[in-house]
């Protein structure tokens, strides 16, 4: 059975991501720092879960070995420079040098819409401009391998930028709904940015896509970066609109969403910030929305990939109709402390 290291599995896209792979026929094997965290994917066989520090290149090496393919689907969200360094780059330049040293044949890395490995300063925040150099430490190690370990063999590296990710458990939509719950209207920053909301299944089935012997397109784009983004254009006020509606806010009328000014929005996250646990909105959230987060006519994208983007409204009118009551704000950032 071929073996498959998914890096980040046992999170929001990395479940659906292992439960595809399995059905695909490989044999999963998911590290994660609490075994606890991986509880969910209990239920499928052919998984091996792991208790490791990703961030000890050691374990990492020893964890590579045997596994024909990786997927990195580690990242975080909200942090300092120093974190986005170790998380976003660090670990993509350890990830390289375990894949080189364990003759690793693909991998396949899951980073940003916005993300841009050859313009990294340009990006606009700490995230993007981490994802950036992330993607240029895993292109050089792809292309020849690094100084000392697995000098001139390299593997097959694709790299995946998604718009925004929906689905039941997402922490967008759902969050925007959470919070209809408890304010009667919705002072938001940065509502004119836009988005292309990805189906968390799409995405998952583009990174199957990417590991599968006979994957109709891939070939044609080697090094391979994809863009993937869903069939429309939303703006965040939008999409926070939509998501009030969708959950049955006010009978159906979802909250009264107001645009802030920029410099208002910078105070409401500084604040939020301050906030005891993970943060719901930071300064530097704020700043990737500088750059509209569509998928532009530079890179391939689903179609390419022999996906069919799946519309947003179908499927988040189900998970937010169906929501349970008792989950309330508290218990999303409970859910987001424990990860
Ligand atoms: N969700 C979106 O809307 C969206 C949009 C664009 C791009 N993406 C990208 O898609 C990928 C997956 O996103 P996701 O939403 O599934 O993320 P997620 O639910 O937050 O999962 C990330 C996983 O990474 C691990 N992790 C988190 N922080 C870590 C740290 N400091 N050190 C080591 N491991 C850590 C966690 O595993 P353990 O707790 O088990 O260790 C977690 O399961 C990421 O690369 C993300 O940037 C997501």
């Amino acid at each position: 059975m071929k073996k498959i290291l998914v890096l980040g599995g046992t999170g929001f896209v990395g479940a659906h991501v292992c439960e595809k792979l399995v059905r695909d026929g490989w044999h999963v094997t998911v590290p994660t720092r609490r075994r606890n965290n991986a509880r969910h994917l209990l239920h499928l066989p052919p998984l091996t879960v792991l208790e490791l520090d990703v961030h000890d290149e050691q374990s990492l090496t020893q964890a590579v070995v045997g596994h024909e393919a990786v997927v990195n689907l580690v990242a975080i969200l909200h942090g300092t420079e120093a974190t986005f360094q170790r998380v976003h780059v660090a670990l993509p330049q350890k990830l390289s040098r375990a894949c080189l040293a364990g003759g690793v044949k693909q991998v396949v890395h899951v980073s940003a819409l916005g993300a841009n490995a050859e313009q990294q300063e340009a990006a606009p925040s700490m995230y993007l401009r981490s994802k950036s150099q992330g993607e240029a430490v895993l292109r050089q190690a792809a292309s020849g391998g690094v100084a000392g370990v697995g000098a001139g063999t390299g593997f097959e590296l694709t790299c995946l930028r998604p718009s925004v990710i929906f689905g039941a458990g997402d922490q967008f939509l759902n969050l925007f709904a959470q919070l209809q719950k408890v304010f009667p209207i919705m002072p938001l920053a940065g509502a004119q940015a836009r988005f292309q909301p990805v189906w968390v299944e799409d995405v998952a089935s583009a990174v199957v896509r990417c590991v599968s012997p006979v994957s109709p397109g891939l070939s044609a784009h080697r090094p391979a970066v994809f863009e993937l983004g869903g069939p429309e254009v939303f703006t965040l006020k939008q999409l926070v609109e939509l998501s009030g509606q969708l959950s049955g806010i006010a009978g159906g009328r979802g909250r009264w969403v107001v645009g802030l000014p920029d410099w208002m929005g910078r105070l409401q996250a500084r604040l939020m910030s301050l906030a005891p646990g993970e943060p719901l909105m930071s300064v530097d959230n704020l700043d990737s929305m500088k750059a509209d987060n569509v998928t532009t006519d530079q890179c391939p994208g689903l179609a390419e990939l022999g996906i069919t983007s799946t519309a947003l409204q179908p499927i988040a009118q189900n998970y937010l109709s169906n929501r349970n009551p008792e989950h309330g704000l508290t218990g999303l950032r409970m859910k987001a402390r424990h990860r």
